[in-house]
């Protein structure tokens, strides 16, 4: 019997997935949600011992078009939404100080994600701010972080926060890598944290 429900828990979970999402294009879901938000804050924890694992700080992992030198991985930190013992989502903040031309010098905001049942409620925008709090405090001049073309949703959120598009240099195989596994294109942007409102 445990086996059953179990079976039939993995078949429809998606689907609910999938209706939520469908959901949340609604204005009146969004209107509901934000008077739903549960009490969280955004932490920040430094990552110990990441140097090695993200010494090259490259989506791929391929950047081979990148010019000849070592980047330094300087940082890795998780930031996370909990409410309670709750985990609601959370990103990466990446870092690497020495600016040699590599593509993925300075700061990087990485890996965005918020639990379908919470999104639409701010925690994602809360989330990047933190990050762009953290980047600011440390001294970064702006903050950067790709998605894919198709992702109009987290274009969405961070236009929304200023970023803006750019072309990183040496980015050729990279794109190509992305669209031959992906079907699309990634978008660049960047968000000059002097202007941070
Ligand atoms: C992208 C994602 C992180 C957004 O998180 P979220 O907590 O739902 O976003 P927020 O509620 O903070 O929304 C902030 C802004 O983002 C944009 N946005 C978020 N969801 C949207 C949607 N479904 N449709 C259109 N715009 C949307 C809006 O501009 C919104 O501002 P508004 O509420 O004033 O309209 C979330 O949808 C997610 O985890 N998606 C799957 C993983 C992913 O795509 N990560 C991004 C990797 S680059």
């Amino acid at each position: 019997m445990d086996m059953w429900l179990n079976q039939i828990a993995i078949r429809t979970k998606p689907l609910a997935k999938q209706a939520v999402i469908k959901l949340q294009r609604l204005k009146l879901y969004v209107l509901l949600s934000r008077r739903l938000v549960p009490d969280y804050t955004v932490v920040h924890e430094e990552q110990q011992g990441a140097q090695d694992v993200l010494a090259n700080n490259d989506p791929d992992g391929q950047a081979a078009d990148k010019p000849a030198g070592k980047t330094t991985m300087c940082g890795l930190s998780r930031l996370t939404a909990v409410s309670g013992s709750k985990v609601l989502g959370g990103a990466w903040l990446r870092r690497h100080t020495t600016d040699d031309g590599s593509p993925f010098s300075g700061y990087w905001f990485v890996s965005l994600n918020v639990r379908t049942l919470y999104r639409r409620m701010g925690i994602g925008e809360a989330i990047v701010l933190r990050a762009m709090d953290q980047a600011r405090v440390e001294g970064a001049s702006e903050l950067r972080l790709y998605a894919s073309e198709d992702n109009h949703t987290a274009i969405a959120l961070y236009a929304k926060l200023g970023f803006e598009e750019f072309c990183p240099p040496f980015m050729e195989k990279i794109q190509a890598n992305h669209v031959m596994r992906c079907g699309s294109r990634l978008v660049f942007m960047r968000k000059d944290l002097a202007r941070l409102e």
